[in-house]
């Protein structure tokens, strides 16, 4: 008996055994197959928000991702900001706002998953897409292509980063919650034009992912022959039609909620009714894999905004918005999406849907399993009139443009054009515009100036500046001959000055003669005016603005920025003069930013004027004054409406470019949410600032006696700056 006992037992730990082997390797693994990702060895559909960590502050990272975990969201997607991480060659950077471990691990405790896409080419409306500046100048480089000393230094920070993880225990085969890389970003189309050296990088690049073992799946968003075994994703605004490769899952890596602002054109909205509806449409249609891109997007801090005029909101009009306020009712809207869906996963993942067409534009998805889950979606693709259907023996009302989710295949939970949720009214209260400004007027560089240099030509900005600055200077001396008489038939001479971009001050003689910037769409320029000279020597200052750095197209890496020329005066009885090959002086920056004028220590190296000697609309002026913070904990941000164009900073940090006088031009069309939306329709702001308003974390702040330094470039009103708080 005791022996027989002794057997059973031994019996049960050896299927124990059996089972645990298989278990542990199971609970252990993320894998996918035609219908989803498998984690833990079973099939999810899962719901995906972006939250990129360094476009918020650490001291907001727990709220945020718990409103995303609140909102019914699984999986937090990231993109890895490279320029952020390796400031300059092999000098690494992971505190703060770019403390990605840290950023994990919160999206970890919460119970959520992350979906990290290292790149490194990340697009993103980031400063030149995620790439350090220096990369630029390593010798014989050429980027996103099979190029070696690109290859090289790709590899090594992908390596970087995944070994972090690994040795942080991040990814989910250690225990951690990363279930999904990514490797590049929208390669397809650059490929597609590049053609055979860029189907050579695809290759290397998928091996050098796999060739990671993170015992996670990569994938490669928005590219067809994407190699196996990773995954083909689709970003856009409607993925139903998107066909993966064959046996992989359906996957959405970009549904975007909105759209980002630029400086010049109106603020673009994204009804959440056709955000719903595009996910309930996708998910119908086999989808199992969502991520909304954004679901909070943030702000562009310091100079991190991307070139082609990438304002410093990147609000992107997400279910939260940049002041990590819910945005209803799209953040509750998407929520009651995610919870139908939900209650539909078993019978979605394990059957592919029986489609019945129900008459012109309306349809039946429905997923009926052997075991008796039953989940249907009904949809009415018509935009302009409700339909009633019948379906089972129930008969039901669909709006126009709209799903409706029976996850018992008879009761409607959830429609998506049906919001059930109050939408609020976002507020900016004033709390303080009592400011004592103090000013300093900075004066045009002049070509004596220590650290500056010349050349006989017009040199590009970046090849100058590494990017360190938005500024550079360029300095040229014309004499006119009183013998030779300058002007023309009584006229003043014309100057005229070409710029690859993106904003120029022309000073003649220390007088600001005037400014011209591009927009997104050609962000060349040419000043043309006539300019007032005297008999003698005249100095001449273009002032050179780059708004950041291009982040997306072929070869970014070698589009121009600054005064390329020709520059030339017409008008002289001499006829035309070209400046471009004399004598250029340049220097670098500002001399503000020399001294750290925004910084709590720096800002009393100069003489500052006050009260009725304070500068009002005088170009180039800093501005410095102290508050102190508003109690309670509603966000806060400047209204900078009286200004013109430059930076702010809050003791010490920049909370980024403002560019309040760039109006938006363009149509505010209608937001109706029946009908395909396009980004550039559904718009406001027009004949307003692109953005007026620009956040102050609190976490910046101390309780009194803050410093707050605004540069300005065009000239504004000090006074007119007012602390709100969003409500
Ligand atoms: C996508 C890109 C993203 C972002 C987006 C626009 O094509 O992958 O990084 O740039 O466009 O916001």
């Amino acid at each position: 008996m005791m022996e027989s006992l002794m057997r059973r037992s031994k019996f049960h730990v050896l299927v124990f055994m059996l089972f645990c082997s298989w278990f542990c390797y199971v609970t252990a693994s993320v894998t996918y197959d035609h219908k989803a990702i498998l984690v833990d060895g079973k099939r999810r559909i899962l719901i995906s928000g972006s939250i990129h960590y360094p476009r918020s502050t650490p001291q907001m990272w727990p709220e945020l991702i718990q409103k995303a975990k609140d909102g019914g969201v699984d999986v937090i997607q990231t993109y890895v900001f490279w320029n952020g991480h390796e400031p300059s060659p092999g000098h690494y950077y992971f505190e703060d706002r770019f403390d990605l471990v840290k950023f994990i691990k919160l999206v970890h405790q919460a119970g959520l998953y992350v979906h990290l896409r290292i790149g490194p080419f990340v697009c993103a409306e980031w400063n030149f897409g995620g790439f350090p500046v220096w990369l630029k100048f390593v010798p014989g480089i050429a980027f996103r292509t099979d190029n070696e000393p690109f290859k090289a230094a790709m590899q090594k920070f992908t390596t970087k980063i995944v070994n972090i993880m690994k040795f942080e225990k991040l990814f989910q085969t250690q225990g951690g919650p990363i279930i999904l890389s990514q490797i590049e970003n929208e390669y397809g189309p650059v490929e597609w034009e590049i053609g055979a050296p860029g189907k050579a990088y695809t290759k290397w690049a998928a091996q050098m992912a796999v060739s990671q073992n993170t015992g996670v799946p990569w994938i490669m968003c928005k590219q067809e022959d994407t190699p196996d075994p990773l995954i083909d994703t689709c970003n856009a605004y409607y993925c139903e039609n998107f066909t993966p490769k064959k046996n992989y899952p359906k996957m959405w890596t970009e549904n975007w909620t909105g759209w980002y602002t630029d400086y010049g054109s109106p603020v673009p909205r994204r009804p959440a009714e056709d955000v719903a509806f595009s996910v309930a449409r996708f998910i119908q249609n086999g989808g199992s894999f969502v991520n909304y891109y954004m679901y909070h997007g943030g702000t562009n801090f310091g100079r991190t905004s991307s070139g082609l005029f990438i304002a410093t909101s990147y609000e992107y009009d997400g279910p939260i918005d940049e002041y990590g306020l819910v945005n209803e009712p799209k953040w509750g809207h998407l929520r009651d999406l995610h919870k139908a869906i939900k209650q539909c996963e078993t019978a979605l993942v394990s059957v592919d849907p029986t489609v019945t067409n129900l008459g012109k534009d309306l349809e039946a998805h429905v997923f009926k399993t052997s075991f008796g889950a039953c989940a249907a979606f009904l949809a009415n693709y018509g935009t302009t009139s409700s339909r009633t259907v019948k379906f089972g023996n129930g008969q039901y009302n669909l709006p126009p443009w709209s799903i409706s989710i029976l996850p018992d295949c008879k009761t409607v939970v959830y429609n998506t054009a049906r919001v059930g949720v109050k939408s609020w009214e976002k507020k900016m209260t004033p709390v303080n515009s009592a400011f004592d400004w103090l000013s300093y007027n900075e004066q045009p560089a002049s070509s004596s100036e220590r650290d500056s240099f010349t050349a006989y030509e017009l040199r590009e900005q970046v090849n100058v500046t590494w990017d360190s600055t938005d500024y550079l200077w360029y300095m040229t001396d014309v004499n006119i001959d009183s013998n030779e008489g300058f002007i023309k038939n009584g006229q003043s001479p014309v100057l005229t000055a070409w710029s690859a971009g993106h904003v120029l001050h022309v000073f003649v003689n220390g007088q600001l003669s005037g400014t011209v910037y591009g927009g997104i769409a050609f962000p060349k320029l040419t000043f043309s005016d006539n300019v007032k000279l005297r008999v003698s020597n005249n100095k001449i200052s273009l002032l050179s603005v780059s708004v950041g750095l291009s982040n997306v197209g072929v070869h970014f890496e070698t589009w121009n920025v600054g005064v390329l020329g020709p520059v030339t005066l017409k008008g002289l009885n001499e006829g035309t003069r070209d400046l471009s090959r004399q004598k250029w002086s340049y220097k670098v920056g500002l001399k503000g930013e020399a001294l750290n004028l925004h910084s709590t220590s720096g800002s009393s190296s100069v003489k500052w004027t006050r009260g009725s000697l304070l500068a009002k609309k005088q170009p180039l002026t800093w501005y410095k004054a102290t508050f102190n913070t508003p109690a309670g904990n509603d966000p806060l941000a400047l209204d900078m409406s009286s200004m013109g164009k430059g930076e702010v900073w809050i003791n010490g940090q920049s909370i980024g470019r403002h560019w309040p006088g760039n109006i938006a031009h363009g149509s505010c069309g209608s937001c109706n949410y029946a009908g395909y939306y396009t980004d550039t329709k559904c718009r406001t702001n027009c004949g307003e600032p692109s953005q007026r308003w620009y956040h102050i974390p609190r976490s910046w702040l101390n309780p009194s006696g803050n410093l707050v330094v605004v540069l300005e470039e065009f000239g504004g009103d000090p006074t007119g700056i007012s602390l709100v708080k969003r409500t």
